[in-house]
């Protein structure tokens, strides 16, 4: 088809326009900025968008990937899809973890999104915040009581736009309304389409109640029971940080975003100043590099695996572990790149009496075609919603023998030791059966492992050690996850549903051996650039984010969340990055 050239100009124009402020050579920025930002993942986006609310307060917001343009690849707003998005692709860093050595020694994939959204563009969506009590331990390692749940609230809804599933079901009781804000960039939504499995699951909760109650909102303070999913969704299309970035953001002229730019370092400003406003990019396409000098700041927002690469590379870290690389300490501090933390898991799956799974989809391509055109034309039907329509947050009893052992490792009791996902199928192509998948993690782990510098060459990837099951305990919640989740299948709801479980191991022994065989990362790292109290021994960042020891640098990625939540961690990155900007803006006196 031949368009009449009126219309492919105006298509050109609208094209520019809208890209305006997304720049490819340090040719196109300006001379200089009051804040340097560099990743524009959640934590960055949310920062660059709320700093130029001021506006004259200008900003440059360098990221290391490109635009992700969904025009080019319509994977990236497909919720369904999410799973096409990574491991090694080119929205992937491609990192593995070291050799796991509770886990036979295996090294995993562990997917990090690049480009505009950082991983929140390639990340399965699920919106969790973590409990009232986890946000409360932010505040109690930190010693700052505007890091608890009461205060944290608020930077949760403001990013928030909950929005209502596109089947147009009556979703009362399917969450609170009262926990949401409406009014924020970011799509938050309940399920967009029935799975076959939903009654069953439902019935379950009023079936077992006592193991499985039903919780109406994990994400108003007591997260405990089985639920609906509000995922990261807005009107069955994907929502990422890139929706901090809209055309109409963009076009601030106080906001300039620099792709295909990587940060190596910062440096002093001058010698001794231990002032950090000076930072090292690279642009990749044009091969060229440029120091620059933010005037008032610069903030990390590289994530929790980048973030503390850049510090060390700079000469804040460990001495010790610095000097192994050559590289001279500016600032000691030990605990960059440390505690790191993670959660662990892996699928339990059975064979079931239906067709009506996503197996039949995956292997037919006409039933798979005929979704995706109605997810095209009318963004409805089973696309528009993530891996699963119901999860779980559960804790072991409390007269457990585990617990008896090793302490609580939860926070508190509005907390999950332990977390199902309920997936009506894999999501690999088999040649034949129906399944179903639940996912388990241990989501209180006590395991910790750290980031750590492989070279002193700047864009070498670092050592990524999640240490999974590295504390005794840990193995001890997974395996308890697996005899929960065949607790729940047990129940008269799933008569004949459920056909063979494809796990057959029973005994502790054969449970350890099929756990450190097949456990995975769900990528939820955080911890490594960690929140203390200012003066405190270990830590990373003061509550207000700055580096300790430094002037003009701060973290506001997700990193500095001093403990992990019981939460995939999108949802704590988004609202740490909406206080970051408020912490900024307050200490610059930016008012809006
Ligand atoms: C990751 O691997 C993919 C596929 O090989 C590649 O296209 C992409 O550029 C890699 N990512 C990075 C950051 O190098
Ligand atoms: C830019 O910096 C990188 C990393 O420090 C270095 O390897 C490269 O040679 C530099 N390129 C140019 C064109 O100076
Ligand atoms: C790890 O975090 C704990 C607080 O959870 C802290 O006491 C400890 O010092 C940290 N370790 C390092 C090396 O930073
Ligand atoms: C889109 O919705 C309309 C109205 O319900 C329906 O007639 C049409 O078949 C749908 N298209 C697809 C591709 O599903
Ligand atoms: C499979 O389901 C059908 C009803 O849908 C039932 O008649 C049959 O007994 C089930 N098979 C098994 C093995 O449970």
């Amino acid at each position: 088809m031949r368009l009449p050239i009126t219309s492919l100009w105006v298509l050109a124009a609208t094209a520019s326009i809208s890209r305006a402020a997304l720049l490819r050579d340090f040719l196109d920025i300006k001379a200089d900025y009051d804040f340097v930002v560099v990743g524009a993942g959640p934590g960055g986006a949310a920062v660059a968008n709320r700093l130029t609310e001021h506006s004259k307060t200008r900003v440059l917001l360098v990221e290391a990937g490109g635009e992700n343009d969904v025009n080019l690849d319509v994977n990236l707003e497909v919720p369904l899809l999410c799973t096409r998005l990574t491991p090694m692709t080119r929205y992937d860093w491609n990192y593995t973890t070291t050799p796991q050595v509770n886990l036979n020694d295996r090294v995993l994939p562990f997917p990090r999104g690049i480009g505009l959204g950082g991983s929140t563009a390639v990340n399965c969506l699920v919106y969790t915040r973590g409990s009232r009590d986890d946000i409360d331990m932010w505040a109690k390692l930190s010693g700052d009581k505007s890091w608890g749940w009461d205060a944290m609230l608020p930077y949760f809804t403001k990013g928030e736009k909950f929005n209502l599933p596109v089947d147009g079901r009556d979703v009362s009781g399917q969450y609170d309304p009262s926990a949401h804000g409406t009014k924020g960039f970011i799509g938050v939504s309940v399920p967009g389409a029935p799975r076959g499995i939903d009654d069953r699951v439902m019935a379950t909760t009023k079936e077992l109640p006592e193991e499985f109650p039903f919780q109406k909102d994990m994400n108003a303070g007591n997260q405990v029971g089985v639920g609906w999913v509000q995922a990261l969704i807005d009107r069955g299309v994907r929502s990422s940080a890139k929706d901090y970035l809209p055309a109409g953001i963009l076009k601030r002229p106080n906001l300039d975003v620099l792709l295909h730019t990587r940060a190596s370092h910062v440096l002093e400003t001058s010698r001794g100043s231990r002032d950090f406003r000076k930072i090292v990019l690279h642009n990749v396409q044009k091969n060229t590099n440029r120091t620059l000098t933010a005037r008032k700041e610069v903030l990390l927002a590289a994530g929790t695996l980048s973030t503390p690469h850049i510090l060390m590379l700079s000469g804040i870290g460990d001495t010790k572990e610095l000097a192994a690389h050559n590289i001279p300490t500016l600032v000691n501090l030990p605990s960059v790149g440390k505690n790191l933390t993670d959660h662990v898991g892996l699928g339990v799956r059975w064979r079931v009496n239906s067709t009506k799974t996503y197996d039949t989809v995956a292997r037919t391509p006409e039933l798979f075609d005929a979704l995706f055109e109605e997810w095209k034309v009318n963004k409805t039907g089973m696309m528009v919603d993530t891996s699963e329509n119901h999860m779980a947050f559960l804790r072991l009893p409390d007269d457990s023998p585990i617990l008896k052992e090793f302490g609580d490792p939860s926070p508190g009791k509005n907390t999950g030791h332990i977390e199902f996902l309920f997936q009506n199928g894999l999501y690999s192509r088999t040649p034949e059966g129906n399944f179903l998948s639940v996912p388990v993690a241990n989501v209180s782990p006590l395991s910790r492992g750290a980031v750590s510098l492989s070279s002193s060459a700047p864009f070498a990837a670092p050592l990524i050690n999640p240490g999974l099951l590295a504390a005794p305990v840990d193995i001890h919640i997974l395996r308890h996850a697996i005899r929960s989740a065949r607790r729940f299948i047990s129940a008269r709801a799933w008569d004949g549903y459920i056909l063979e479980p494809l796990l057959t191991a029973e005994t502790d022994e054969e449970l350890n051996a099929f756990i450190r065989e097949n456990a995975v990362s769900f990528f939820h790292p955080v911890g490594t650039s960690a929140m203390s109290p200012k003066g405190a021994k270990w830590g990373v960042v003061d509550p207000d984010l700055k580096v300790k020891g430094t002037k003009g640098l701060r973290v506001v990625d997700v990193g500095v969340a001093p403990s992990l939540p019981a939460a995939h961690t999108s949802a704590p990155a988004y609202a740490i990055g909406e206080r970051a900007a408020d912490i900024i803006k307050k200490s610059w006196n930016l008012v809006v």
